[in-house]
């Protein structure tokens, strides 16, 4: 087979990879899509690196100290971490959120 053939059809195999590893985004959630959020709302810098909470608190007030959750204690203000813990631990965004205490506790948490 003619060399320069086989070289082109590298080049484009690889240009078909990158672009649909590009097509394949991060999809939000529904309700930040719905809402037409975008991934600058919370991906300040580029390209995309961890979000902090004070990203997320900059729309979000959490309401503290409710004590009942579904019979459960307020997940946004435990004992333990008070309302510091890292949203990420339980609401992801691109991917099923998890409920972080569940290691410990069996609150019944359904994380959005
Ligand atoms: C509501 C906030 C939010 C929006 C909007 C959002 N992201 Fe994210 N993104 C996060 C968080 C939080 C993480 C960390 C992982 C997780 O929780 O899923 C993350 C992780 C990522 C990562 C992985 C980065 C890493 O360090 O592993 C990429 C890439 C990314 N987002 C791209 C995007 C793109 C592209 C969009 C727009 C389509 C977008 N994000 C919209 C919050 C957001
Ligand atoms: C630019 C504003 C904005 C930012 C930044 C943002 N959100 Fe939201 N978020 C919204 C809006 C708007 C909604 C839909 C209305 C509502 O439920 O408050 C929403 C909805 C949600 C919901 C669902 C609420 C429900 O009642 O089911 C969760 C959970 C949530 N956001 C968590 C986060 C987390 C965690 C981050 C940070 C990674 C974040 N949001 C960043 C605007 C934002
Ligand atoms: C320990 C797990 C956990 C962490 C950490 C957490 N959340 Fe939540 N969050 C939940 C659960 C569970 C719900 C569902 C509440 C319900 O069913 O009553 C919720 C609900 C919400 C809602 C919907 C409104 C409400 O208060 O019920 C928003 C908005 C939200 N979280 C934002 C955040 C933000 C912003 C952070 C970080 C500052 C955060 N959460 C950290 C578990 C968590
Ligand atoms: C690494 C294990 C671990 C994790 C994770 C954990 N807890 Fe706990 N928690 C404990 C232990 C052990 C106790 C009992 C000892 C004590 O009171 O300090 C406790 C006690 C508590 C109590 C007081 C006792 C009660 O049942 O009323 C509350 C409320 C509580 N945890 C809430 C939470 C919430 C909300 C989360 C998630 C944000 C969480 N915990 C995550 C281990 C954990």
């Amino acid at each position: 087979m003619d060399i320069k053939f086989t070289i082109w059809t590298l080049f484009f195999l690889l240009a078909v990879c990158f672009s649909s590893q590009a097509l394949a985004a991060p999809e939000m959630k529904s309700h930040h899509k719905n809402n037409s959020l975008s991934c600058e709302d919370c991906h300040t810098m580029s390209p995309a690196e961890a979000v902090s909470m004070d990203q997320c608190l900059l729309c979000h007030e959490l309401a503290d100290g409710k004590d009942d959750y579904h019979g459960a204690p307020d997940k946004h203000d435990s004992p333990h971490y008070g309302p510091e813990l890292e949203c990420e631990n339980c609401h992801h965004e691109h991917s099923p959120s998890e409920n972080f205490c569940a290691d410990c506790h069996n609150f019944e948490f359904n994380v959005p």
